[in-house]
Parts: C-alpha cells; structure tokens; sequence
C-alpha cells in the first residue's frame, strides 16, 4: 500500500492492545492519521502519544464502552463530522470462557453489541462519505472461529460467524463503490484476549500452539486487502484448520470440542487443539 496523502483517517476500534493496536502502528507508519477507541484510557493515551510522536500523524482518543449505545452514536457522529475517514477496523472484542447458561444476560448482551452492533452501526456511519468519494476500506475482525462450533464460546462464535457472513455479503455490494472489505479470520494470537477470557488450558499448552504475533496478523491482512481479497485467514496452519472445519462432520466437530472440557489440561498437538479451542 503506498504511504497515504495525509487527510487520510483510520478508525480503529479496540486499539489499546494486541491486533488493534498493531493496526494503528501500521496505518500511522502508512501515513493516516488515527482514531482510537477503547476503554482503558491511561493505555490507549500511552498508544496515541508514541504514535504521534513516531510518525507525526493525528491522533484522536474516545474512550468509552462499545456495548453502550450512548457511546456507538457518539463515535458515528465524529465519522460524520470527519470527512476524511476513509479506513474503518472494527476489531474491538473480547470472549467469555464459560457454558452459555452460566453467563449473564448482561455480559451476553455486552458481547452482541461490541461485536455485532458497534460493527453495523460503524460501517454504516462511514459508507456516505466513503461511497461520495468513491473509496475506502472496512476491516472487520471475525475469527478463525467463525467457521467451527466450540464447546463455551457459543456466543463468542455466533457474533464472529454473524461478521464473517456480513462482511462477505458487504463487499458483493461495495465492490462496484471502489470499497474494499475484509472479513480477518485470525486463528490463536498472542494477545491480551486469553488473560482476560480466562483460556488457562490455553495457556499451558501454549509451547504446543501455533500462536501468532497480533503484528503479523495485521501485516497479513493490510497486504490482502490490498491485494482485494474478501477473507484473510493468517497463516498456513489456520488455513489448513479450516479446510479440516469444512471437511468434518458438524457431529465430530461437536465431540472434539466436548473433549476439550473433559480434560482441560491435556497436551493436545496443537492443530487439533485449535480445533476446538
Ligand atoms: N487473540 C486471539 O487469539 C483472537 C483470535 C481470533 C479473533 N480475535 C479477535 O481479535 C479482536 C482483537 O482482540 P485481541 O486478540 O487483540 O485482544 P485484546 O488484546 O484483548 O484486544 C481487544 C481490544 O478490544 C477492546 N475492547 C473490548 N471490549 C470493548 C468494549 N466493550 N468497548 C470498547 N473496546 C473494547 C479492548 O480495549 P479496552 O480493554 O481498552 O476496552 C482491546 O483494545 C477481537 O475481536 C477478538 O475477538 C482474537
């Protein structure tokens, strides 16, 4: 991508950490000036300062809670006050590591309206201005998860699958626009996302995983949209995963998962692991 004339702005949800925050670091290296959001504001002030002061591009905070409707309609009145948002990332996301019965209503609710409603209400805030002008890129972070069930997250992939399905269907329509979108489907990424859904057994068996680096995830993903490709699946062992996803049968998949919860603490090899994580 060639470096951006500089009233070129990104949004970047769920910017204070792992694959958000690399996006910021690429895009500003790129050129484009920046919107970050996210919740913990000391974190996202430390980002937006270093940016700044490395590539001497703009940076805005807004920090406030995505599952709040108050906050969504505050961000998309920014985009419309702000002619030059040509880039959007919905990334912002986080997972619940327990059966689905044992989650509160609230934290369900909270889950639907970071992953799915901030990603519809944002995308529709930025199309007028894209479309007037005839260009601009939406990156929408689903998941690797996306196309298999998993024993725990059955929310957590309900949300990413209802990301990957809609941005599928929004790039057929924005295509002819000069829009590019992307549905990123990262498999296991060194984040902060396990620590805070509480993946123990990830984390022990992490010497077997496959993780990758949230920085290669957000190269490979900026490099296929470019290249206009509608899902970018980083790395050859995700893309296999998924192969593997496609071929199974649901019923098999199901018990793989289930094997998961019985014995948490197993040395799976990872591929299979990834399976059902
Ligand atoms: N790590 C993986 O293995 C993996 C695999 C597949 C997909 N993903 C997806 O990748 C995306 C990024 O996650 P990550 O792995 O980079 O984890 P992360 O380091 O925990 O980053 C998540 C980001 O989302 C923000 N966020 C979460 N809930 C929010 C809310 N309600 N309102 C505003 N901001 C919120 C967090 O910021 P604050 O805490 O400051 O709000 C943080 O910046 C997520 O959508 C996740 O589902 C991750």
């Amino acid at each position: 991508m060639k470096t951006k004339r500089k009233s070129s702005t990104a949004l970047i949800t769920g910017a204070t950490s792992g694959i958000g925050k690399s996006f910021a670091y690429k895009l500003a290296e790129k050129g484009y000036h920046l919107i970050l959001v996210g919740r913990r504001e000391l974190e996202l002030n430390s980002v937006a300062n270093d940016l700044k002061e490395t590539y001497k591009v703009h940076v805005d905070v807004m920090v406030g809670d995505l599952s709040l409707a108050k906050f969504r309609k505050s961000i998309a009145q920014k985009i419309k006050s702000n002619s030059s948002v040509d880039f959007l990332v919905n990334n912002a996301g986080f997972g619940i590591d327990h059966d689905f019965f044992q989650i509160k209503v609230k934290d369900l609710r909270s889950m639907v309206m970071t992953h799915d409603m901030a990603t519809i209400e944002l995308t529709h805030a930025v199309l007028p201005g894209m479309l007037k002008r005839k260009k601009g890129r939406i990156i929408n972070v689903s998941s690797l998860g996306a196309f298999i069930p998993g024993f725990t997250r059955s929310l957590y992939l309900a949300t990413k699958s209802f990301i990957h399905y809609f941005t599928k269907a929004l790039s057929i329509e924005l295509k002819p626009h000069g829009i590019k979108v992307q549905s990123l489907c990262p498999g296991m990424t060194l984040t902060d996302f396990h620590d805070r859904d509480k993946t123990n057994a990830i984390k022990e068996n992490s010497k077997f995983l496959n993780y990758m680096m949230p920085d290669k995830v957000a190269k490979i993903s900026l490099h296929s949209l470019e290249n206009g490709k509608t899902i970018c699946i980083p790395g050859f062992i995700n893309k296999i995963i998924v192969l593997i996803a496609k071929i199974l049968p649901c019923k098999l998949l199901g018990f793989l998962s289930s094997f998961r919860r019985e014995r948490p603490t197993i040395k799976y090899p990872h591929t299979l692991y990834a399976l059902v994580a």
